[in-house]
């Protein structure tokens, strides 16, 4: 049932190029994206006013890249919440809110009341989700499903790049409905799309390299994980996926954030994880990566293949394959789920079942 690999987490990995295919499948024209149970005229958007994107863990950060793709192509504000704070605060949403519920599962407890609270308060309520048939599937007017197939393992990969891909799909639906986004523009995001399946199954290939430096971490007690931006947002995912595997304890920072504070924690003994894609902030986010030398971390840096400048600051660079900052995302989080997968194994941990955790959240 693991298709010979040793674990579920190491399958679903894999699996990610094949899910990422499925989720756009019938989804792309050459400069149009057709979602078939989304459902929104112009006028209704006309209606909306503001976004707010709604979910725990691994789908929030998935949510986060969201927010950002949602406000650079459909120039809708988007607020990012995690759901069992949104369900007991009294957020400003009525009927000129569209809400979006991320849920794997479809079944977390606090999403689904975040749900049916928004749902309550008149919004419009679209869920993307990886099981048909799930309740937040049920209840939600409008659904992006994500094809990601059965995720087993607690720790979420497939389901979080085909979250990602949702997002892609949901922000350039909702620029084509407002007419936010030139149609080239928008074909020319689906032509980078369409290549990503093929990107992610480039960095698999790099695998072994991955599975080398996670030695490195075998006695490791806490690292960081900075960005910018999208990168910060992935820096995020990184970061609990570490902690949730392996156990050691990770933060994520925005990079420009560390000197206010959290830098004094960095020392020889913290690797730093310096996720450097983003090109409008690239010079920024170094400047931060020497900082953290500075006070002589060890920087693994992480940039597309074509950087030639990242190398000079860092210890040790991890290369993806070039494509449009938006959808780099989906790319850069693969390599950090092969760490932490390998960090755990090397460390003895129960990969596809961390202590204390529940694949899906039913009670909150
Ligand atoms: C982390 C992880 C969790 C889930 C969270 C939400 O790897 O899997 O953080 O993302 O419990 O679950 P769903 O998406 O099913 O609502």
């Amino acid at each position: 049932e693991k298709g010979g690999y040793e674990h579920f987490m190491l399958k679903e990995i894999h699996e990610q190029p094949r899910a990422l295919k499925d989720t756009m499948l019938g989804r792309l024209e050459e400069e149009r994206v057709v979602l078939q149970e989304v459902d929104l005229t112009l006028d209704q958007l006309a209606q909306i006013n503001k976004v707010y994107i709604v979910a725990c863990g691994t789908a929030w950060h998935a949510g986060l890249v969201g927010k950002t793709l949602i406000e650079r192509w459909a120039h809708l504000p988007v607020e990012v919440d995690i759901a069992s704070e949104f369900r007991y605060r009294s957020p400003l949403v009525d009927e000129h809110t569209l809400v979006v519920v991320v849920s794997q599962s479809g079944e977390t407890a606090d999403t689904l009341a975040a749900l049916r609270e928004a749902k309550n308060r008149g919004a419009r309520v679209v869920a993307v989700t990886n099981v048909v048939g799930s309740t937040v599937s049920r209840e939600a007017h409008d659904v992006i499903f994500t094809w990601a197939g059965p995720e087993i393992a607690v720790a979420s990969t497939k389901a979080y790049t085909t979250q990602l891909e949702g997002m892609v799909l949901l922000g350039l639906y909702l620029a084509q409905v407002k007419g936010t986004l030139l149609s080239d523009k928008i074909g020319g995001i689906i032509n980078a799309l369409k290549r990503i399946p093929a990107q992610v199954q480039e960095i698999l290939d790099q695998e072994s390299l991955i599975k080398e430096l996670a030695k490195s971490f075998v006695k490791v007690e806490d690292a960081f994980f900075i960005g910018r931006s999208l990168d910060w947002a992935v820096a995020m995912e990184g970061s609990l996926k570490l902690k949730e595997i392996s156990y050691i304890h990770a933060e994520a920072y925005a990079a420009g954030e560390l000197k206010h504070g959290t830098l004094a924690l960095i020392t020889e003994d913290t690797p730093v994880i310096a996720l450097a894609t983003q090109r409008d902030v690239f010079d920024k986010t170094v400047s931060n990566v020497k900082e953290v030398k500075a006070r002589d971390a060890k920087v693994i840096g992480l940039t597309y293949k074509g950087n030639t400048s990242l190398v000079k600051s860092v210890d040790h660079v991890i290369y993806i394959p070039e494509t449009l900052d938006e959808l780099a995302p989906i790319l850069t989080v693969i390599p950090l789920q092969l760490l932490s997968y390998y960090v755990s194994v090397a460390r003895g941990c129960d990969v596809d079942k961390p202590r204390n955790l529940a694949k899906s959240v039913t009670v909150e």
